[in-house]
């Protein structure tokens, strides 16, 4: 069912420092700060050849990634997305098999524009895993 791996993202207290490192330092190609106020972060994407990574920084009251960066205060994976040819169909398989979607169960438009939808870490490993529409 699952497909690529879109991308792996890492949540940071410093969105610039951590880019101008990925840039610099790994010498990576590194899109401009991008704030999305309907996610409660800003984003910068890390193009690589075969991914992407996705640095997070919190936007605004009550992010989403608030809670994680206090645990992890020097930033961590946060989590991964692996891309799915019909999400609804994912989700309908996903939940009869009794793994938990987190929120309302309906796919929300993510960073890229596509459905996405979050799956309960509990349920896979540990690792909170998105899912988008390819
Ligand atoms: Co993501």
């Amino acid at each position: 069912m699952i497909g690529r791996l879109n991308h792996v993202a890492i949540a940071v207290p410093d969105i610039a420092k951590a880019a101008a490192m990925y840039r610099d330092t790994l010498g990576a190609d590194v899109s401009e700060k991008v704030p999305q106020p309907d996610h409660g972060v800003s984003t910068v994407f890390i193009n690589l050849p075969n991914t992407k990574i996705e640095l997070l920084e919190p936007l605004g009251e009550g992010s989403p990634i608030a809670k994680f960066l206090e645990r992890n205060g020097d930033g961590g994976v946060h989590h991964i997305c692996y891309e799915v040819d019909d999400i609804l169909a994912a989700r309908d398989k996903l939940t009869a098999d009794g793994a938990r979607v987190l929120g309302s169960g309906e796919p929300k438009i993510g960073a890229h524009g596509k459905p996405v939808l979050f799956l309960h870490p509990k349920d896979f490993c540990g690792t909170l895993v998105e899912l988008e529409q390819a």
